[in-house]
């Protein structure tokens, strides 16, 4: 029998210049993974974080086991046993993590035995497949490693409903089939699961049903069962055109060397080399994806080939100049965007304005600042890529994670000349619009002979994308392909040998 675990009833929540949602309901099943669905600015995250108590409904209902619920913050959602956990990490670095969870859980307080804290989180580290020993800093730890202790904080949150918002996205495959294992039999008990995701086909595998949001309203929730990615892709997007134009790609790529690569070492933040003896190039024109699971050594080498990280050995040019441990500023002026792994750091300012993000790129950056040119590209860049904002003059920090992602890349794209340095180019995007900036790199490429070094782990993009592969495992390119002789088998064996 069906038991209704969390309600929603007509709930409405504005912000200045949005209705982020619009009387929306729906229901959770005790039992069920139900995944939520939405394109870029939907509401997704505005529906979670209502459950979580980070926003109250202006309108609306939400009932709990059939009990109406009055939430104001995360720490009453958590004494319902609702627990979200999003994409960015949240734990404290300097940390271990028994030291990071007792922070966080309040039946734990200054008379608790560490001891037994630590056997607790080691069962539930165990039970998600993470062979990691709970007494570690956290800065010692892989993105996916924080990742994973997150919704391990969760669970030890005794989360009876757990919130995953995007959360899943960027785990390796290895990790999220596990996650993902587990969260089958987590249902099992009684629990339920929100999942909010950009990969449909993940959707569909995991989930019980299906809710689409659009435009701050529910579409219509579907079973798995009865439901196709064609159905849910026309409820997400309307009956908007989806494939990718076919762009000749080969015949676009130059003789020319843009990026040249020698022997590089760079090392990680824990001194150790992340990137080791790594010779490359990237021809004129040329799309060179590195494809490899994360923590592979992919940021360090952007970040060297930046100017972020220090090269230990080795040789980088741009264009024939030497650019090795150079300046960002030199090496951004030599026409290189860069899309780096976290934007928040590089790249974005979150208390500034859409405008003045964009006015932040070196372009702009003369003796006196074109405030007209300014408004004006940031106007075109926001219809271009439908970047969902009331107007230039918001604050970023209010804009969802997506149409965040949609800005910074739709400035650097714009910016590149030469090269451009993408990590995960369109993680966080709807299929729409990845698919779409993936068009955009690509025309750039064939029409201005731009040249682009990207990593991903999503081998569907790799294929897509690339007209060389590059594979890294372990800091060392393991391995070189044309796109059209390479396997995917091939590939993927050498990520994860
Ligand atoms: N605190 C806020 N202040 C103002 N506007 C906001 C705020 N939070 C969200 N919004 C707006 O509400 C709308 C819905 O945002 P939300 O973050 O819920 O979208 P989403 O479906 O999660 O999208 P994405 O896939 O990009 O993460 C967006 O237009 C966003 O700009
Ligand atoms: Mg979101």
């Amino acid at each position: 029998m069906l038991v209704e675990h969390i309600v929603v009833k007509e709930v409405t929540k504005r912000f200045p210049g949005t209705l982020a949602l619009d009387k929306v309901s729906f229901t959770v099943y005790r039992g069920e993974i139900h995944a939520l669905l939405g394109e870029n600015g939907a509401g997704k995250s505005t529906l979670v974080k209502i459950l979580y108590g980070i926003y109250t409904p202006d309108e609306g209902e939400v009932y709990i086991n059939g009990k109406k619920l009055v939430i104001t913050s995360p720490r009453d959602a958590v004494a319902h046993g609702i627990v979200l956990v999003s994409q960015t990490p949240t734990l404290i670095n300097d940390l271990t993590i028994v030291e990071n969870i007792i922070l966080s859980l309040r039946h734990y307080n200054l008379f608790t035995r560490t001891r037994r804290v630590y056997s607790e989180v080691y069962s539930v580290l165990e039970s998600l497949g993470l062979g990691i020993d709970p007494n570690t800093e956290v800065y010692k730890l892989t993105y996916t490693q924080k990742q994973m202790i997150e919704i391990a904080r969760a669970l030890l949150l005794k989360a009876k409903v757990l919130l995953l918002d995007e959360a899943t996205s960027y785990l390796p495959l290895t990790e999220k089939k596990k996650l993902f294992d587990f969260l089958k039999k987590y249902v099992k008990k009684g629990n339920s699961v929100i999942l909010i995701t950009h990969k449909l086909p993940e959707a569909l595998e995991i989930s019980d049903r299906i809710t689409v949001l659009r435009k701050g309203k529910v579409v219509g929730t579907v079973e798995k069962k009865k439901a196709d990615i064609t159905v849910i892709r026309r409820m997400m997007f309307g009956d908007t055109e989806f494939a990718p134009e076919a762009i000749k790609q080969r015949e676009s790529i130059g003789n020319g060397v843009t990026l040249f690569i020698e022997n590089l070492w760079v090392k990680g933040e824990l001194g150790e080399y992340m990137v080791r003896n790594v010779t490359l190039s990237v021809r004129k024109g040329e799309i060179l994806g590195i494809a490899g699971i994360t923590g592979s050594g992919q940021i360090e080498l952007f970040e060297a080939i930046m100017g972020l990280r220090k090269v230990e050995r080795g040789i980088i040019k741009i264009d024939g100049v030497d650019t090795t441990n150079k300046d960002t500023g030199f090496i951004r002026s030599l026409g290189v965007g860069y899309i780096p792994d976290n934007p928040l750091e590089h790249g974005l300012s979150i208390d500034h304005t859409l405008a003045e993000n964009i006015a932040l790129c070196p372009k702009y950056s003369s003796f006196i600042i074109d405030w007209h040119a300014i408004r004006q590209d940031a106007d075109r860049l926001v219809r271009e890529y439908g970047i969902v904002t009331p107007s230039i003059n918001t604050p970023i920090k209010l804009l969802s994670g997506g149409n965040l992602m949609k800005m910074l890349i739709s400035r650097e794209l714009e910016y590149a000349t030469k090269l451009l340095v993408a990590y995960n180019p369109t993680r966080g995007l709807d299929e729409y619009t990845a698919n779409k900036v993936r068009r955009n790199i690509k025309e750039k490429k064939a029409k201005e002979g731009l040249s682009v070094i990207f990593a991903s782990e999503d081998l569907d993009e790799i294929f897509e994308l690339s007209d060389t592969i590059a594979v890294m495992n372990s800091g060392r390119i393991v391995g070189v392909f044309d796109k059209y002789r390479a396997t995917r088998d091939r590939v993927e064996e050498l990520m994860v040998m």
